[in-house]
């Protein structure tokens, strides 16, 4: 047998980062949901943060969160919903601030101001916002757990590669910096002045920043730290995605610290007469899969998690997920040993 999550969790105590990857529709707002349940119940102080523009924690934990800072929800299980695009003009806003205040400026020019705005337009600006938003969270230092829930983009393992992008975006602020710079020293040449001291302040601000993602990308590769789980339903086109972002992990050097297999009917349901053929085909169809999973995972596998009878919302569902993945991880084990013999 495999270590379920929970032994998962006693033998490695210092997970700070908990990220669920995988596909859309499988479970990872599910079980960051009830990840982040758990834990709180158990002591740990936690953040569920979410940036999936679909207002995902708000639907499960019954609450509107979105945009609407950390909330408590029950003693120590804090959630936060990002809105992304606020973040992004709020930084518009600072950037501008920050100019006008050091090169003591009464208004942007135009042609600065087309500098922040084609930044803010860059494909990648959202995503790096969410990725700063998240390091200031763990750089606050305010919680003992961090449960990320991804939006399905990647597989969730481009927020290794995030850091290239946003030194890129960096550079972005860094080039703002210099027009403004060139702009004022034209100025101030005018008037006889000198900016050497604002320069240096915008300079250190930017390698504070630098610094805060490189901790962070530093944690996020550090296994002891951050734990990484795919979800994984028992269908083939599932199994194909999970083995090719296994590859990826690999790649990328990230060590995958467990799978977790959702949406699994339980092969008891056979024993019930009452159980009609179009549910027996897809249990059995289910367990061959199961089969599959076992022999190409099996040591990643840290639980099994069923089917419920409806969407899982709300905390007394969440409070079930969470008991099924953390203290019943072998759903129908002994069952498919029988099933697949
Ligand atoms: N074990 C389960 N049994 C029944 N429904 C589930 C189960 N796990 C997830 N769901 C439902 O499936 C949908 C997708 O789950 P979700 O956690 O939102 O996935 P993701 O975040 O990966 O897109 C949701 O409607 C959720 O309520
Ligand atoms: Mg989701």
């Amino acid at each position: 047998m495999p270590i379920s999550l929970k032994e998962f969790f006693e033998e490695n105590p210092d997970i700070e980062i908990v990220i669920y990857a995988g596909k859309g529709g499988l479970g990872k707002t599910t079980f960051s949901a009830a990840t982040a349940y758990w834990m709180a119940k158990n002591g740990k102080k936690v953040l569920c943060f979410s940036t999936d523009p679909q207002a995902s924690l708000s639907d499960i934990f019954e609450r509107d969160l979105f945009g609407k800072g950390e909330q408590e929800i029950i003693e120590n299980l804090f959630v936060v919903e990002i809105d992304a695009d606020k973040e992004i003009r709020e930084y518009q806003e600072e950037i501008r601030r920050k100019i006008k205040e050091m090169y003591r400026m009464e208004e942007i020019p135009p042609e600065i101001d087309e500098y922040i705005k084609s930044a803010a337009a860059e494909p990648a600006m959202h995503e790096c916002a969410t990725y700063d938003a998240m390091a200031e969270l763990v750089a606050s230092g305010r919680y003992d757990l961090y449960v990320f829930d991804m939006p399905p983009f990647g597989h969730g393992v481009r927020m290794i590669s995030m850091a290239q992008i946003l030194d890129a975006w960096i550079d972005k602020i860094d080039e703002t910096r210099r027009k403004a710079a060139e702009y004022t020293q034209m100025v101030q040449a005018l008037k006889g002045s000198t900016i050497a001291e604002s320069e240096d302040a915008i300079l250190n601000e930017l390698s504070e920043i630098r610094r805060k993602l490189d901790t962070f990308r530093d944690i996020l590769i550090d296994p002891h730290r951050t734990a990484f789980f795919m979800v994984l339903i028992p269908e083939k086109m599932a199994i194909l995605d999970t083995k090719r972002a296994l590859e990826m992990f690999n790649k990328l050097g990230i060590k995958l610290s467990g799978i977790l297999v959702n949406q699994v009917y339980p092969p008891e349901l056979l024993d019930r007469p009452d159980v009609g053929e179009f549910l027996r085909n897809r249990i059995q169809m289910q367990q061959q899969y199961m089969k599959i999973i076992w022999d190409e995972f099996g040591d990643y596998i840290r639980a099994v998690c069923p089917m419920f009878d409806r969407e899982p919302k709300g905390l007394d569902m969440i409070a079930k997920v969470a008991e099924h993945i953390f203290e019943k991880p072998w759903m129908g084990r002994e069952r498919f040993e029988e099933l697949v013999r």
